[in-house]
């Protein structure tokens, strides 16, 4: 996996990690055995929920304040994150021994791969052109700090802003790691 320097800038950050979650999501597509396949996606959704907790908390206010129709594209980005999160519900239920489960893999590498290139063509180039680079560089700090905190578990019924600001808060995040620890669940 990629680490930040102190040279790297939040797209730089955000980049790295579509990268380490698609070539993640491939591994656990080849998978030979079930339950090698069930802890590289515990993995993989940990990797998705930090990341797209942290882009909506850091990096989607600032594409709606300096990126113009920010507020669009973040809205179509939020509900392609809504989508991502009912996939990995599924997937963390479900039985990764049974062949259905690979479709609900393959369906969820597509959306990934789809929302990925959305924003490193769209949203990232834009962001990059209205913000001093000073500025993206802090804003990769927060991330790194905000993926710390962020849950590791899909929350379906609970929008990522609202898992991380108080009232449910980063609490949810440790609630998450705590249950990750009991069960075993390796999420770094
Ligand atoms: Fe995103
Ligand atoms: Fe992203």
């Amino acid at each position: 996996m990629m680490t930040a320097n102190s040279e790297s800038d939040v797209v730089d950050i955000l980049t790295a990690d579509h990268h380490d979650m698609l070539e993640l999501l491939r591994r656990a597509a080849q998978a030979p055995v079930a339950e090698e396949r069930r802890d590289l996606i515990d993995t993989v959704i940990a990797e998705v929920m930090r990341h797209s907790v942290a882009e909506e908390m850091i990096v989607y206010p600032a594409v709606e304040k300096h990126v113009p129709n920010g507020k669009d594209e973040v809205e179509h980005d939020k509900a392609e994150h809504d989508e991502l999160v009912d996939l990995m519900k599924r997937m963390e239920d479900g039985d990764t021994a049974d062949s259905g489960f690979l479709d609900l893999l393959h369906e969820f590498e597509e959306k990934l791969d789809h929302h990925a290139h959305d924003e490193e063509d769209e949203q990232f180039p834009k962001l990059r052109a209205h913000v001093p680079h000073e500025d993206l560089v802090e804003m990769g700090e927060k991330v790194e700090k905000a993926k710390q905190v962020a849950p590791t578990r899909p929350h379906p019924s609970a929008p990522h802003s609202e898992l991380f600001h108080k009232t449910v808060g980063p609490g949810v995040g440790m609630v998450d790691r705590l249950r990750d620890k009991l069960t075993g669940r390796h999420t770094g």
